[in-house]
């Protein structure tokens, strides 16, 4: 891939079509500039302005902004409003209820489509039915479906009736499971019997019941069960209740719970560089406001558009341009159960032109393996597929290398629809730096300028501004709506991970290294400051990947790393010193094969080293300190041609060099 300072230099410049433009919401830079002049000169009245603009508020706010405990910021605190009742509600009485809401596909190619009718519906019997178990507001429940319409609507019914949601991935293990769930003090888990992958249907109650055993979970009262494929399921009498049972005899109307503009929406735990995942806690009322509007400022989304986030619900793109976002502006999208190779690698693009999708959002992983799934295959590359629907396309979660830009470009886009290479994090609930597609001038591997009202800023590690040119930190100066609230029961944390005292205590550490060309001022981001690896766009502490490895009983010492990787952006490189002697060729093969087999049950198969190296002991400092450095230098294949006079054991490097 492209190193940093050709990414910053990169030179080809594409300016929105006259034709785009002339229908955006923001159509110039100058229209752009306006609005961040505004945000700079009055905020409280820019995001006020806004807030009132957008959303549906049951009692006004009177105060946009409390920054009196800073870094706990409270937005619009003494409003009140319901996320549901925006997203669902609002376009019933605007003459949608017979819109299409959700396009659902299935794995095996089904489709479904539900009405903004239809999925209000849904979603107040479940909220019904949540209520008559007794949930009620604030409490947490845990969601660990598939991509269903069941799952959105177990988003929506509990923000309906003011319960915290916290979905966790379908690919985490039991483990990873309990563990949010202990930490969550969540009360109900909604599941479904088996998840469907392509050939593969993974148990996802049973996977539930496993998590529960393990123990601590004496929280949990209600297990709700979505069917999916019918297949066998253990019940247990009086907490488990199938879901099409529960919602039955239920009304299709429920009043909603008019909470706070603070209440907790939701919890989603992500990785950290030390430690257990983090609980980050997002608002009501500041993140729908930025839901809404990135999706039109951002996307520029339009009453016709058929919006289309492949992400899954399990992440924060699954919750801001997914579940919240696109049903906030009444737009129609899809949404896909299956994997894009499944039945060949050409189903994304089959299912835009049988869906005539207009905006397509995706991760640069996936574009990556399908240009080489094109490559090696004529028959499913996208010039097969009738992709002239398209207007605009996205990027998300990673980098995207210039190189998939173009092909992207080229090859979906038809030279045609703006790029979004939109950087954002779980922490920003919302896009950050990303290019407004009637406006901005795009250039391939950079994701421009902030959106109007993030103050996005590059610093030193003194926390003085850097001029453009030269890398350095990610800061955001000002608070924005949609920012993280605080980490779920550990306030403590959420200060020292993102508003550092060596800054004062009041920017926001995005925790990513950032250089701005020179000329243009353009963001590229550089990759993360610290120990989380971003592979396939999925997030992972390094930490946790080696806490789980020395939680295996043959295991002494494991030091994880990130090294690049052609299609998943990173690869996670393990090094790992056995408490027996050093295995080597068949033997060596086969534990490490046992080894990511449990790193894989222990947090869940996104989590499994590529690769796994065994050494007699890891490179340390005379100190004791593991030279993380080098191991880094040693998954990437290079010679080591750095000073190693502090090395305890330089011996130990030759052993480390090869990949058993
Ligand atoms: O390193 C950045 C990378 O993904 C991290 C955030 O991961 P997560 O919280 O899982 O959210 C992913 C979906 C928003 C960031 O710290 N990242 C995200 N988008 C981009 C990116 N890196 C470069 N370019 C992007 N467009």
């Amino acid at each position: 891939m492209a190193n940093i300072e050709t990414l910053s230099n990169e030179t080809r410049i594409f300016s929105p079509s006259a034709e785009f433009s002339k229908t955006a919401a923001i159509s110039s830079m100058d229209a752009y500039h306006a609005l961040c002049a505004e945000a700079a000169t009055d905020e409280q009245g820019f995001w006020g302005r806004l807030a009132r603009e957008n959303l549906h508020w049951h009692k006004p706010f009177t105060q946009v902004l409390d920054e009196s405990n800073a870094p706990f910021y409270k937005w619009f605190e003494d409003g009140q409003l319901n996320v549901s009742y925006n997203c669902l509600d609002v376009h019933l009485q605007n003459g949608n209820a017979d819109k299409v809401a959700l396009v659902f596909e299935s794995d095996s190619g089904d489709v479904v489509k539900v009405t903004y009718q239809q999925l209000y519906e849904k979603v107040c019997k479940l909220a019904n039915g949540l209520k008559s178990l007794g949930i009620q507001k604030g409490d947490r429940v845990v969601i660990y479906m598939p991509m269903s319409v069941e799952g959105v609507v177990a988003m929506q019914a509990c923000a309906r009736i003011g319960a915290t949601h916290s979905v966790v991935f379908g690919g985490f293990s039991a483990k990873s499971l309990q563990e949010r769930i202990i930490d969550a003090g969540a009360v109900a888990v909604l599941t479904a019997d088996y998840q469907v992958r392509g050939s593969k249907h993974l148990p996802l109650k049973a996977i539930v019941d496993e998590a529960l055993a393990l123990g601590g979970c004496e929280c949990i009262k209600n297990v709700i069960v979505y069917q999916r494929t019918g297949g066998e399921v253990k019940f247990a009498e009086g907490r488990d209740h199938w879901l099409h049972e529960l919602v039955k005899e239920q009304a299709a109307e429920c009043t909603p719970e008019w909470v706070g503009a603070e209440h907790p929406l939701f919890i989603l735990y992500t990785s950290g560089s030390t430690g257990t995942p983090k609980g980050v806690q997002h608002s009501s009322g500041g993140y729908l406001l930025w839901a809404a509007l990135t999706m039109k400022w951002t996307f520029d989304i339009k009453p016709t558009d058929v919006f289309w986030c492949t992400a899954d619900i399990g992440w924060i793109t699954g919750h801001t341009y997914i579940a919240y976002g696109p049903l906030a502006v009444g737009a129609t999208q899809i949404i896909f159960e299956g994997i894009p190779t499944f039945p060949n690698a050409g189903r994304f693009w089959d299912m835009i032109a049988r869906h005539k999708a207009t905006i397509f959002y995706t991760a640069p992983t996936a574009i990556r393996s399908l240009i080489k799934a094109a490559d090696a295959d004529a028959n499913i590359h996208p010039s097969k597929y009738d992709l002239s629907s398209l207007r605009l396309l996205g990027s998300v979660g990673e980098p995207i290398n210039p190189e998939a830009w173009m092909w992207y470009h080229k090859n979906i886009g038809a030279e045609r629809c703006p790029i979004v290479d939109t950087f954002w994090q779980t922490e920003t609930g919302g896009h950050m730096i990303s290019p407004l597609p009637g406006a901005t001038p795009l250039v391939p591997g950079s994701c421009t300028l902030p959106m109007p009202g993030i103050a996005a800023v590059i610093v030193d590690e003194a926390g003085h501004d850097l001029p453009n040119g030269q890398g350095g930190l990610l800061v955001v100066k000002r608070p924005w709506p949609a920012m993280i609230r605080t980490i779920w029961n550990n306030p403590e944390r959420y200060k020292n991970a993102y508003f550092p005292a060596e800054f004062g205590g009041k920017v926001y550490l995005a925790g990513d290294g950032s250089v701005r060309n020179k000329d243009t001022g353009y963001f590229t981001i550089t990759g993360r400051i610290d120990d989380v690896l971003n592979v396939s766009g999925h997030r992972m502490g390094t930490m946790e990947i080696e806490s789980a490895l020395v939680a295996n009983p043959m295991v002494a010492e494991a030091a994880v790393v990130g090294r690049p990787d052609d299609t998943t952006g990173e690869a996670i490189c393990a090094f790992v010193v056995l408490k027996r002697s050093r295995p080597t060729g068949e033997e060596a093969k086969q534990i490490a094969k046992e080894l990511r087999d449990w790193v894989a049950k222990e947090i869940g198969p996104i989590a499994k080293p590529k690769e796994i190296r065994f050494g007699d002991n890891l490179p340390k400092t005379r100190s004791g300190k593991i030279m993380r450095r080098l191991l880094r230098i040693l998954a990437k294949g290079e010679e080591i041609t750095q000073d190693i006079s502090t090395l305890e054991n330089p011996a130990i490097l030759e052993q480390l060099k090869e990949a058993q």
